[in-house]
């Protein structure tokens, strides 16, 4: 019998920082809205890189930390919403890249659900015992998908990626519950990147955005609903409490989501890991980069139960509950 062990966490942001300052500059808007509405301060934003260039130096990281060659990888998972290109699949440059050339490689497009979904993927995987290593990496260059004249999505989003490597492992298993779930009637809450299909048989041109577009508080009432039902539910499918979690890790989308989440499930905000006010939304890389940052500051010691819970378009969630 397999199950999946979780070797390691990295991430990689790209070197712009753009305070909400310098972005009032660009659009009406104030550090002070910003702040206040989000708990956002700051993001990274691409000048010259691509989804696949971060998802890359992940990937690279990842397998040299864990001192292995990158033809022992056998999978290669990439969640993002902002492939370089619809095909070929972000997962197979990064696969070409990293020399990781006994590996299958795909893509997930399940937005800030992204990375909870593409680990539980790898998992079914390495439990299959066909398959012994992965790496699942979340990586996002969402200022390619926003409309930079309108305040009201352009101040809220950040680029950035950060992935985990898997192995299956015979005594040790990282991956203890999980609640994955869509709600697809609610699809038009958050749009993007809708290609029009104008081809010179059709009389009616389209003539649809192809920017993102959200229905803002939408979106705040369903996560805010959504967090604690799924928390619940990994604890109870786990028969544990949160007594017995360390650390809490949401997608970083806004600290009012996360206020109003501990309120519901009364507990305290320090259980929560929060480091949006330096990345802003990066979507599916949100929680690998706050996974890669506790990491690197000693706040995940081997044993220690977490929860990362992610929540966006689709509309999906999904939760799982990790052994470090
Ligand atoms: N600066 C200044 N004013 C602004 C800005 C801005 N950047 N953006 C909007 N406003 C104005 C609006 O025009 C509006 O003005 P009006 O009252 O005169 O019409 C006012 O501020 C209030 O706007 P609301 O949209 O009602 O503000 P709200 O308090 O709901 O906050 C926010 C908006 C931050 C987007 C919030 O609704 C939110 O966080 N929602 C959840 C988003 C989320 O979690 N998304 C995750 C999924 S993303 C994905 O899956 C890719």
């Amino acid at each position: 019998m397999f199950s999946s062990k979780i070797v390691g966490f990295e991430s990689y942001v790209p070197k712009n920082v753009i305070t909400n300052d310098e972005l009032s500059n660009i659009v009406e808007t104030s550090d002070e809205w910003i702040y206040t509405r989000t708990g956002i301060s700051k993001r990274c934003l691409s000048t010259n890189e691509n989804t696949s260039d971060f998802a890359i130096n992940v990937g690279k990281k990842l397998i040299e930390n864990a001192n292995i060659s990158p033809e022992d990888i056998d999978i290669v998972i990439v969640a993002t919403i902002t492939s370089d290109y619809l095909t070929p699949s972000t997962a197979c440059i990064v696969q070409g890249a990293i020399g990781a050339k006994n590996a299958l490689a795909f893509d997930i497009n399940v937005a800030c659900s992204g990375f909870v979904y593409a680990l539980s993927i790898a998992d079914k995987f390495l439990k299959s015992g066909v398959y012994k290593n992965a790496i699942v990496i979340g990586a996002e260059t969402l200022s390619k998908l926003l409309d930079w004249s309108d305040r009201s999505t352009c101040v809220l989003f950040g680029d950035g990626s950060g992935g985990a490597l898997l192995t299956a492992s015979t005594n040790y298993n990282s991956i203890i519950a999980e609640d994955l779930k869509a709600d697809g009637i609610s699809w038009q809450a958050i749009t993007g990147g809708k290609l029009n299909n104008n081809n010179p048989f059709v009389e009616e041109k389209e003539q649809s955005s192809f920017y993102l577009q959200m229905n803002g508080r939408d979106v705040f009432n369903f996560a805010t609903k959504t967090i604690p039902k799924s928390v619940n539910q990994v604890l109870s499918k786990a028969n544990l409490t949160l007594d017995d979690i360390k650390y809490i890790v949401p997608h970083q989308a806004n600290s009012r989501i996360v206020e109003v989440a501990a309120k519901k499930l009364k507990v305290s905000l320090d259980k929560f890991y929060l480091n949006l006010q330096n990345y802003g939304n990066t979507s599916a890389a949100s929680i690998p980069i706050a996974l890669a940052e506790m990491s690197k500051n000693g706040l995940l010691q081997k044993g220690d139960k977490i929860i990362i819970t992610g929540f966006g378009a689709g509309l999906t969630w999904a939760s799982m509950l990790i052994q470090i």
